[in-house]
């Protein structure tokens, strides 16, 4: 149990003041006390300040707030007071660069939120803010103190708010780390990026018994909101790792990629110009039958600095690829279609996680590369009835509406409004190339050909063998980039193996590009 006394004490002489305050900070890094923090280890998680240790650079970190105390009185909470009241607040250095922390302290009343809780995380918000530095938060909450009713509510509300204002203009970053629950959720659900780690994590709304109560399923916290569930069916986490190391490793990754504010550049990674950027091996990638697939991030992995891929949503969607890479030493975010998966098509949740992708790059600078290869948009009802309209329509806004330097590679197929969708030369991407092998068309060949000669085909001796003539007298003519280059909708049809060599060329040139969305509040994309 906690102190019961306040920090004030009598101090009779400067030497005893001196050890006094030692013995309070001794006392607020003791957090919940020693069996709760082995209770926290047995379970394989780190303690709030192990995690925050683990995450800044070395003797960094520089702590806020450290002797608040709660103010509840309710329900005997007045009886059990921690220095620091379950929330670790600061700041310190990732890679020499300034980030806000706040680190959730599971072993001190489950980590939940009080009203001085949340006045410990807005004032850092605030002052990260100010100062144009990102927030990293590490939750482990077991949602409002109960205890404290509508003051940590109104907690959890301030934060929020917080969360939204600093939208777009400082990366906000969420690792869950252990339970998440009611409020805890939706401030990390409004950041830019979450992470997960598996089987020691979850979120939801509401949890299993509430669930059963009412809709009277059977669910484990695990199946309901683990990181499995939401790296693969929701989409809620962007990454799941397989411990907490792995995951405050890729949070520190994930902020080489990534500027401090909005009005930042990216970090540069030192970067040698090579005299040959010539990658042979993109010649021979795609298979001679276009509707046999290749993986896009082997493309995408010739193309880009050595090992720079940083995927994110690896998971979900996966007919859809996004992530950050380096080009040129350079922050770059791709988006790729994956003819691996469902051959690349659009769909729902692909949409979704494009446009939330492309969005974020905008925010802050960095700049897209988009290599296309898509069979236009997944048909049917469940598209359909789940709002393909309205998902599609996200995408389509996000590319339009981005003013950072955009560049397309067509590989293959751009067939239809996913053609349009896919970074266009219409809604603005700056250079749009497509490889000798892109088919830039309405349809693919043999769904033109059925349906603008269908009556031929009917009519014909050997209906077969006229749909075979009619569907390569379609491909001849229209299943090629070079109709599309003659009207300039692409700017150069290039050798394959002369992709990385043209994108760096590309990106140099579009580096001090400056355009700007016209005036208004803001726009009102298809939420
Ligand atoms: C106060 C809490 C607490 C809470 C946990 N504790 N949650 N204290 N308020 N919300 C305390 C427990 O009493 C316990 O104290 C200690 O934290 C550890 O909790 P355990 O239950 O022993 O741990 P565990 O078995 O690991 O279970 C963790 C848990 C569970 C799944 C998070 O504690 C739980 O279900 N808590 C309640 C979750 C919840 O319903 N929260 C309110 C959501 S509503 P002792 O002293 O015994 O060690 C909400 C509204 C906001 O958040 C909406 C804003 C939009």
């Amino acid at each position: 149990m906690g102190s019961k006394k306040s920090p004030k004490h009598h101090i009779a002489t400067n030497s005893e003041k001196l050890d006094h305050l030692a013995a309070l900070n001794q006392e607020a890094e003791a957090a919940g006390g020693k069996d709760k923090i082995s209770k926290q280890h047995e379970k394989g998680k780190l303690t709030a300040r192990e995690r925050v240790e683990l995450l800044l650079d070395p003797g960094t970190f520089q702590e806020i707030g450290k002797l608040v105390l709660h103010r509840g009185q309710d329900f005997g909470i007045d009886q059990q007071q921690y220095l620091g009241d379950g929330v670790i607040t600061g700041y310190g250095t990732i890679d020499g660069r300034l980030v806000y922390v706040f680190s959730h302290d599971f072993t001190v009343f489950g980590g939940s939120l009080s009203e001085t809780f949340a006045e410990k995380i807005v004032k850092i918000m605030d002052i990260a803010m100010k100062t144009g530095a990102p927030i990293i938060g590490l939750n482990d909450s077991g949602g409002a103190r109960i205890q404290e009713g509508v003051m940590s509510l109104a907690g959890y509300a301030d934060i929020f708010y917080r969360n939204t204002r600093s939208s777009g203009v400082i990366p906000q970053i969420s690792a869950i780390m252990g339970p998440c629950a009611g409020g805890a959720v939706y401030s990390p659900g409004i950041t830019d990026f979450i992470f997960m780690v598996e089987k020691t994590s979850y979120m939801f709304v509401t949890g299993p018994n509430v669930v059963k109560t009412v809709t009277q399923e059977t669910v484990t916290s695990e199946e309901l909101g683990g990181a499995t569930t939401h790296a693969t069916k929701s989409g809620v986490t962007h990454f799941s790792n397989r411990n907490e190391a792995e995951c405050i490793y890729g949070i520190r990754k994930l902020l080489s990629y990534i500027p401090s504010n909005c009005e930042d550049d990216p970090p540069f990674m030192p970067y040698e110009a090579k005299e040959d950027e010539i990658r042979s091996s993109l010649d021979t990638i795609l298979p001679d039958n276009p509707n046999q697939p290749y993986d896009i991030k082997e493309v995408i992995d010739e193309v880009i600095d050595k090992d720079s891929f940083f995927e994110v949503h690896e998971q979900y969607a996966e007919n859809i690829v996004v992530g950050f890479a380096r080009l040129g030493g350079k922050s770059i975010g791709i988006v790729a279609n994956q003819p691996m998966v469902l051959a690349g098509v659009l769909d729902n949740h692909a949409s979704k996680k494009g446009a939330r992708f492309i969005r974020f790059c905008d925010c802050f600078n960095i700049p897209l590369l988009v290599f296309v290869d898509v069979p236009g948009f997944l048909p049917g009802t469940d598209q359909e009835w789940n709002g393909i309209i309205s998902n599609g329509s996200k995408i389509l806004y996000a590319f339009s509406e981005a003013t950072v330097p955009r560049v397309s590679v067509i590989t293959r197929k751009a067939y239809g409004g996913a053609y349009d969708v896919m970074n266009s030369k219409h809604i603005g991407a700056d250079m749009n190339f497509a490889w000798p092998t892109a088919e830039i068309a309405v349809m693919g060949p043999q769904g033109a050909a059925e349906i603008i000669f269908r009556k031929e085909i009917q009519r014909a001796k050997d209906p077969e063998k006229k749909l075979q003539e009619k569907i390569e007298e379609y491909t001849e003519k229209f299943a090629n980039p070079y109709i599309a280059a003659s009207r300039g909708f692409i700017d150069e049809v290039i050798i394959p193996r002369n992709t990385r060599a043209k994108l760096l060329a590309t990106f140099k040139m579009l580096e001090n590009k400056v355009d700007q969305m016209p005036r208004k509040k803001h726009g009102n994309i298809p939420l």
